[in-house]
């Protein structure tokens, strides 16, 4: 199977795991990455499979040190646009860079459902952060109505072109390097429900075709896009033989390290064998 942009499974903690219990998840997860395949260890090392956690602030350098040594890329929920100032509660990413963080989630959905983000505020954090050198990755997604009401294809080119807005923004000039697209839709996030590949693949091909057109045929071909909404050790496969899915944003089955790295041998086998 070809995955001409390698493979991208990336853990979304939410506010779960404080310094206790990420120490316990690396304590395990560490044994499990010891005694895994050589082919997964072969491919997390020359990253056609790319493995990241994004950790509560709190638990940040408690999983840099603990992840010591080993192919998995620590990274932040969320950052301010602005670089310091009179922000109470917030982190910038000069921050998040100052302590070796590179990657962020930007416009999760539950952050634009429960902490008033806009298509604005998600223009600003996307061009800022990667502005600074980071790698944003940036969650769009439609709600059940939404998808019920026939309307998933238009939200997602509304939510698209608050990003893009021209040719010359920062974002558009960084597709296929500092910018990953998460495809997430609201109804599949948490529920158990998740988008059927049929769905999956025709929201990924919907926004490939938006950066085609914005951009180039290039640049949309070389945009990892992830798909995010109760992906499981038992559907990723199916979801990551889509040939437009290149990866997964995962919440629940990235808590617990035996189902993480279930995600990653499960990914790991589309990937060829040297
Ligand atoms: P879930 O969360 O895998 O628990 O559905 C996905 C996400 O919100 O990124």
């Amino acid at each position: 199977m070809k995955k001409p942009r390698g493979i991208f499974i990336a853990g979304n903690w939410k506010m779960n795991h404080g310094v206790k219990e990420t120490r316990q998840f690396f304590e395990q997860f560490r044994r499990l990455y010891d005694s895994s395949s050589s082919h997964l260890q072969a491919r997390l090392a020359d990253h056609s499979l790319k493995a990241a956690l994004f950790a509560p602030y709190l638990s940040i350098s408690a999983a840099q040190g603990e992840a010591h040594g080993m192919p998995i890329h620590i990274g932040a929920q969320n950052a301010h646009w602005e670089k310091s100032g009179a922000f109470t509660g917030e982190i910038s990413g000069a921050m998040l860079l100052e302590h070796g963080i590179k990657s962020v989630l930007v416009g999760h959905s539950e952050r634009r459902q429960y902490f008033a983000e806009t298509d604005e505020t998600v223009r600003k954090k996307t061009e800022s952060l990667i502005e600074q050198g980071l790698e944003v990755i940036l969650c769009i997604g439609e709600t059940r109505a939404e998808r019920e009401a026939g309307q998933t294809e238009a939200v997602l080119l509304r939510q698209l072109s608050a990003v893009f807005q021209s040719a010359q923004s920062p974002a558009v000039r960084s597709l296929g390097c500092g910018l990953v697209l998460a495809y997430e839709p609201v109804w599949a996030i948490g529920t158990g429900l998740t988008a059927s590949p049929e769905q999956a693949e025709e929201a990924h091909q919907i926004i490939r075709r938006f950066l085609s057109e914005k951009l180039s045929p290039e640049a949309a071909e070389m945009t990892v896009i992830l798909y995010g909404g109760s992906v499981t050790p038992q559907n990723v496969t199916a979801l990551l033989q889509c040939p437009n899915v290149d990866g997964g944003l995962v919440g629940g089955a990235s808590l617990k390290p035996e189902s993480y790295i279930a995600l990653l041998h499960g990914a790991v086998e589309l990937l060829p064998h040297p």
